[in-house]
């Protein structure tokens, strides 16, 4: 099978695993971070086998929508033993899968392909902006969190046990995650793209700030 047969084969696997998402996880959000990394690719470097194969499973063993990491792993390590993948190959696209994601403002990152950085930078630039504010907000109506509560005060987590086990506010997700994103990219043309995101989203709770005080 050639690489291009085995990226065709992934895109079908994770269309059928990701389809009837409504927390902003849908197959539309492994296809922006998909072509976002080929994207960051051209400027970057890297394997492009390595980034297109980690970018399009890279959420299919998220914490949030499996028992555990473990088996979500365990199932993208039995979906790519079936091509004629190395050893080395699965080994690189599981290393960058078990850490692309965020795990609390206090907690590092420890990304250290090439590979790996832009497919995260993808996945962070896909939680900014106007659609990481749309993505946000139908996370938490999914997740029953209520949209904002005056009274409850963002948290800054320092481990990724308080960081996963934490009920907040969707408008307090901005100050737990969303607006550390920009200062946390990898590459230099992520960013570039995600300083102008992260203006937005500033934009956004202001006037959400003013629309709420205005009653005032
Ligand atoms: P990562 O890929 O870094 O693990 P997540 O899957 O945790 O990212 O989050 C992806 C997006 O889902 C976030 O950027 C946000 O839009 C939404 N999200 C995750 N957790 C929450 C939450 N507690 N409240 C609101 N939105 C959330
Ligand atoms: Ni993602």
């Amino acid at each position: 099978m050639t690489k291009q047969e085995i990226i065709n084969e992934t895109i079908d696997f994770v269309k059928e695993r990701m389809a009837d998402d409504s927390s902003g996880h849908d197959w539309w959000h492994v296809y922006r971070v998909w072509n976002m990394a080929k994207k960051l690719n051209k400027k970057e470097g890297g394997d492009l086998f390595i980034i297109e194969m980690s970018a399009l499973l890279h959420d299919v063993a998220d914490w949030k929508f499996n028992e555990d990491e473990e088996r979500g792993i365990q199932l993208i390590n039995n979906w790519l033993e079936q091509f004629e993948l190395s050893e080395s190959n699965i080994l690189r696209i599981l290393n960058i899968i078990r850490n692309v994601s965020f795990k609390g403002a206090g907690v590092k990152d420890k990304m250290i392909s090439i590979e790996g950085m832009i497919v995260q930078d993808a996945d962070r630039l896909d939680a900014i902006g106007a659609i990481g504010i749309a993505r946000t907000f139908a996370f938490g109506g999914n997740f029953g969190s209520p949209m904002h509560n005056p009274e409850v005060k963002a948290q800054n987590h320092s481990s990724f046990e308080e960081y996963k086990n934490a009920k907040g506010t969707t408008i307090n997700h901005f100050y737990e995650k969303l607006l550390f994103l920009k200062d946390r990219m990898n590459t230099n043309a992520a960013k570039e793209m995600a300083a102008k995101r992260h203006n937005y989203m500033e934009n956004f709770l202001k006037q959400f700030y003013d629309e709420w005080d205005s009653i005032k």
